[in-house]
């Protein structure tokens, strides 16, 4: 059948579309920006019809109020990774996480460990061939896509068309219905003197010809900035962001070094401002693939040269990296941290380098300044990257190389690239722990 016909016979209304979700299926939104949100304020809005649907995403930058505590008779939350609009209710007890690396996301959909009944995601308009993009999500996405029962999608034309894994023929769409919004924009964070400084540490441990990937974060992308003036860098990176965009504009991007996908910006999922979505639209020199290439440790250990830039919010002296909790709360998710720093340490060059860079202090709202270089990560959080696997600390005071150094080697120089105020105060607690 002609695909414009198959089309028009599935074109219908957000209200409609949303009646083939039944009590206690299994929800997957897609990642991030390509989360369908008329369709998911649609689903919020027929709730009356439903008991039990579990909503599962990993980032969600919606308004998430199927995550309100009036609607969990009717939702039950069930995520990947911790976002503004679902940490209460995972931390107040009526949502749920579920702790998985991103590279798993995909496999576990494939080995029917997560149920997929129904995918929510938001496409580009088809080509000329029927199929559909789904721009900046290929992570998990289109693993679910395969695996669902039901696809509900957003047609928006303002999705780009992203060359990569990312393509669904209209005939495996189940209801469309038709939108046109901006994609959602994500600030480019404040870089200050401290993050700048970071940055500078950082590129100090990146060499020409190296292969990065970005992680999240005000940090990450102030390393990026102090990148302009190395050559012919490479991006395999979970995300592509918009500082990566920066980046390539200055010419220090070419991709000629890579070990695989030579000369490509390759990522798992896209999200930035809209300069990065016009510049990724039908652009060759963007490949976006599935988390279980793009994460998978034994792709990323393939690069040339491979360094991971992700920050973190508490260290301790040990090396033990929390980047995902806040004492016992969940504040995000591993997302590709720990995939990226296996894949480094599996480098096949033996050059990779897994950096963690962090402003030492954080202020906190009660307007109290704490170190996140600690004797002990705090009671209930959760290691995120372990002692075992870490690499290369950063903080605007230095670099702390922890592979190969001992318990007290380690604490020794983490308090040297502490904040100065905490310095004596990390030392007695040093000498008391290792009994000096
Ligand atoms: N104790 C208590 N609060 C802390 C803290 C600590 N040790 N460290 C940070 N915080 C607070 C900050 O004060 C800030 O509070 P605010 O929102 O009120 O200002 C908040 O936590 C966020 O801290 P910040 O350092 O600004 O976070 P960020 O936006 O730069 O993100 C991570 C840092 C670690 C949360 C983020 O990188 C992440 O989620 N990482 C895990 C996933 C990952 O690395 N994926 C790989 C690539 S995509």
């Amino acid at each position: 059948m002609n695909f414009r016909k198959m089309y028009k016979e599935r074109l219908t209304t957000a209200e409609e579309a949303v009646k083939l979700i039944k009590s206690g299926d299994n929800v997957i939104f897609a990642n991030a920006v390509a989360e369908p949100s008329v369709l998911v304020d649609a689903m919020v809005a027929n709730k009356k019809n439903y008991k039990d649907v579990t909503i599962s995403h990993c980032v969600s930058i919606g308004k998430g109020e199927y995550a309100l505590p009036e609607n969990k008779e009717h939702f039950n939350l069930r995520c990947w990774f911790a976002g503004v609009s679902t940490r209460e209710a995972i931390n107040q007890g009526y949502g749920d996480f579920v702790p998985m690396f991103l590279h798993q996301i995909p496999l576990n959909i494939r080995k029917g460990i997560i149920d997929v009944d129904v995918l929510m995601v938001m496409v580009s308009p088809p080509d000329e061939n029927g199929y559909c993009s789904t721009g900046v999500s290929s992570d998990y996405t289109m693993e679910a896509a395969r695996q669902a029962k039901v696809i509900l999608v957003e047609v928006n034309d303002q999705m780009p068309y992203v060359c990569g894994d990312t393509l669904i023929h209209i005939s495996e769409i189940d209801k469309l219905i038709e939108t046109s919004y901006q994609l959602p924009e994500i600030k480019c964070p404040v870089i200050g003197a401290v993050e700048a400084t970071i940055g500078k540490h950082c590129a100090s441990l990146i060499e020409d010809g190296s292969t990065l990937q970005i992680g999240i974060g005000a940090v990450p992308d102030a390393v990026v900035a102090q990148l302009k003036d190395k050559k012919n860098l490479g991006i395999h990176s979970e995300m592509i962001s918009s500082g990566i965009l920066d980046l390539y504009k200055t010419g220090a991007i070419d991709g000629s070094e890579k070990g695989i996908d030579k000369g490509k910006l390759v990522g798992s999922f896209i999200m930035g401002n809209k300069n990065l979505y016009d510049f990724v639209n039908h652009n060759p020199d963007v490949l976006l693939k599935p988390a279980d290439y793009v994460n998978h440790p034994m792709v990323i250990a393939q690069n040339t040269k491979m360094v991971s830039i992700n920050a973190c919010l508490q260290v301790d002296f040990l090396g033990q990296v929390v980047s995902d909790t806040i004492g016992t709360n969940q504040f995000s998710g591993v997302g590709g941290q720990v995939d990226f720093v296996r894949g480094v340490a599996m480098s096949l060059d033996g050059l990779g380098k897994a950096i963690i860079a962090i402003a030492s202090t954080t202020t906190l709202k009660n307007g109290k300044m704490i170190s996140k270089i600690v004797p002990y990560i705090d009671h209930g959080a959760a290691v995120t990257t372990s002692r075992h696997d870490v690499d290369y600390i950063v903080t605007e005071y230095g670099i702390a190389e922890m592979k190969g150094k001992s318990l007290k080697e380690r604490a020794r120089a983490l308090i040297n690239i502490a904040h100065p105020n905490f310095r004596n105060e990390l030392t007695k607690e040093y000498e008391k722990r290792f009994n000096i």
